[in-house]
């Protein structure tokens, strides 16, 4: 892929695509414009009828973004994903223990998909006898793209009853917690006022289902995408094991050489001209973060995997209004699981005969399996 992106950058920075129909945008300074442009790349058609976004901050353009975004911000306050330190420690410790003694793991369903969905249900105040449905929910994977029935009837049938059955979940959950508050964001957002006004009641149960789609699958791609850097180059796994401080720059470097989202989608308002070219109006652009990553502008020897990077101004979690408001919360839950289990499970490595490795590509990165091996 790096070499395609390389020739992009260089020949086609801004490229229609016929079969897809769509503008595909490659340059690091390029995406920034997409991203920061909001009057002209609009994100709003993420509100297509049915969409799981419909109605969110995500698929919201100023002037309406600011005031959901700073209603749901108020959940997301340092303080609030401070508090959920001891909860991730003691969730990857519950993780880890019973393989300890198996000397072996497959990293993506061991941990990579359990720890973001209970770290969102501890966030949501699910109860932990209901953590299994949002890991239910996070593996079946259709809140994003893959893996839907074929069919398109059958496809859209699958994602309105899932809808329909997260939907009444979290309506349950929020009766409950109006009557019994507790520290969770359901029970602050709820009450949470900016100018007078509150998130209604469909507003907050969309958000809780973004939330699942956005924090879960990303999260577990990085973990994912992490301990395979981390197992390829065994020089770079002991040197990590050796100073866990090193960790945090490892997750940013990883961030950028594979980023869990490869790409955003936006819509433009009316025509505008992105480095030289007409784009007209109405048309679908996909602004390349993974490309914008490995833009030698931007980043030095870009194809280099370098921990010591710095700056690291990578894209991963996007751009201008729509920064990801879970990258505090990933950053903080990857920072304290992945040096637990580096010192934990001794002398490991990559299960290099198992069945390969698969990874698939859509918008996102998705690592399916990856075995380890350890004393
Ligand atoms: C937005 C990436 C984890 C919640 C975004 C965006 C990106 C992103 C690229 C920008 C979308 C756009 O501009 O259209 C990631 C990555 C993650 C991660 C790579 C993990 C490694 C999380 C987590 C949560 C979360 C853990 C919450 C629990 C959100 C929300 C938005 C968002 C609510 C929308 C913000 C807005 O529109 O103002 N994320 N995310 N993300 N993310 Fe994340």
């Amino acid at each position: 892929f790096s070499s395609w992106f390389q020739q992009m950058r260089t020949h086609h920075p801004v490229f229609y695509d016929e079969p897809s129909q769509q503008w595909q945008v490659f340059r690091y300074r390029d995406v920034v414009a997409v991203l920061t442009d909001t009057a002209h790349f609009s994100s709003q058609h993420n509100t297509q009828a049915g969409s799981f976004f419909e109605g969110t901050v995500i698929a919201k353009d100023p002037p309406e973004h600011r005031h959901m975004r700073n209603l749901v911000n108020l959940a997301f306050t340092p303080r609030a994903i401070g508090r959920l330190t001891q909860t991730i420690t003691s969730i990857t410790q519950d993780l880890l223990e019973p393989i300890l003694p198996l000397g072996h793991m497959n990293a993506v369903s061991d941990l990579a998909v359990p720890l973001p969905a209970r770290v969102i249900a501890a966030l949501l105040g699910v109860p932990a006898q209901d953590w299994d449905i949002l890991q239910r929910w996070a593996q079946t994977e259709h809140l994003t793209s893959q893996q839907r029935p074929t069919s398109p009837q059958a496809s859209q049938q699958f994602l309105q009853n899932l809808q329909q059955e997260m939907f009444a979940y979290f309506a349950a959950l929020l009766k409950e917690r109006r009557r019994t508050p507790g520290e969770d964001i359901l029970s602050l957002l709820s009450q949470a006022e900016v100018d007078g006004e509150r998130l209604s009641e469909d507003a907050l149960l969309r958000f809780c289902v973004l939330l699942l789609g956005a924090g879960q699958e990303t999260t577990r791609n990085l973990i994912a995408t992490f301990l395979w850097c981390v197992t390829e180059d065994p020089a770079l796994l002991q040197r990590l094991i050796r100073e866990p401080e090193m960790v945090p720059a490892a997750i940013e470097e990883v961030l950028r050489y594979l980023p869990p989202i490869w790409s955003l989608s936006r819509r433009t308002t009316t025509e505008v001209e992105l480095a030289g070219q007409r784009i007209p109006a109405h048309q679908t652009v996909q602004a390349w973060i993974s490309s914008a990553n490995r833009d030698p502008e931007y980043f030095s020897r870009p194809d280099q995997f370098d921990i010591q990077r710095s700056p690291n101004r990578h894209l991963a979690f996007g751009h201008g209004i729509h920064f990801c408001l879970g990258a505090p919360l990933a950053r903080l839950e990857t920072q304290i699981a992945l040096p637990l289990l580096l010192s934990q499970l001794k002398g490991l490595q990559r299960v290099r005969n198992d069945e390969p490795i698969t990874a698939t590509l859509a918008p996102l990165l998705t690592i399916t399996r990856l075995p380890l091996s350890f004393q």
